[in-house]
């Protein structure tokens, strides 16, 4: 039997990007692509495309390309989302309701189960069909409901308490939002999204590129 490799951060970060490219050449009919044409439609070398995709086994074939549906099936897998995952959402608010507002997250099997606020003006409103519970049902909500991530859209200050009220419940998958660390066990998972580290990783790159710019002119003068 095959042994399972341990598969590279930069691997996994990757798949997703996979995953979206190939399940549009499935929307456009494609069957088949080669590492060389599917390094032109996401410009990446096609070496790391083989290199990639050869950590799990490799799904090509010589002279025959890549099976496209196979391989959205086979990433799919591995990302864990050939499989539903509910989830709920503590902060209800701006961001909160974006996130429950974003009908694509159920495309991809994450079904929206529950929202959690203090706010008594939020509680009992409905959001696609999900009502605002308060914050104070969480436990009760997790006992009677199989629930995989919850997602932390609530005050940094607030988020440490609530990720150990969801720990002490089972939930093993921390979607967060709140600009905090935290500390959990080994055995629960954290991914972090800040969109500012983003936008000042992209300022950084502007900030380069004009000072790059501006050298290039003035060595050309
Ligand atoms: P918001 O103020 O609109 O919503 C926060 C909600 O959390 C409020 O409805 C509030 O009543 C609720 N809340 C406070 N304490 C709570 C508790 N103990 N349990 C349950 N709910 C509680 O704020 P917004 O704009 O939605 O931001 C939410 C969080 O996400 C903030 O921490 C903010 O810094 C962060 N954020 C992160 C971004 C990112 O890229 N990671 C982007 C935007 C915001």
């Amino acid at each position: 039997m095959q042994q399972k490799k341990e598969i590279s951060k930069a691997v996994i970060s990757r798949l997703p990007r996979y995953y979206r490219y190939l399940g549009e050449l499935m929307e456009e009919g494609v069957e088949r692509i080669s590492s060389k044409e599917l390094s032109l439609l996401m410009n990446v070398t096609a070496s790391q495309i083989r290199q990639d995709l050869n950590n799990f086994g490799g799904f090509g074939q010589q002279g025959y390309g890549y099976n496209v549906k196979f391989l959205y099936r086979e990433i799919a897998k591995i990302l864990g989302i050939d499989r539903q995952h509910n989830l709920i959402i503590i902060g209800a608010g701006n961001l909160g309701q974006a996130i429950a507002n974003y009908t694509n997250f159920e495309k991809r099997g994450f079904l929206l189960k529950g929202m959690f606020d203090v706010n008594p003006r939020l509680v009992g409103l409905e959001i696609r069909g999900v009502k605002i519970m308060p914050v104070d049902e969480l436990e009760d909500f997790l006992r009677h409901n199989e629930v995989q991530i919850a997602a932390l859209t609530l005050p940094k200050s607030k988020a440490p308490a609530v990720a150990d009220r969801l720990v002490s419940c089972g939930i093993k998958a921390i979607w967060n939002f709140a600009h905090i660390d935290l500390q959990v066990p080994d055995d629960v998972v954290v991914e972090n999204v800040h969109l500012s580290e983003s936008l000042m990783r992209l300022s950084y790159r502007a900030t380069n590129l004009q000072e790059r710019m501006q050298k290039e002119k003035t060595a050309d003068r």
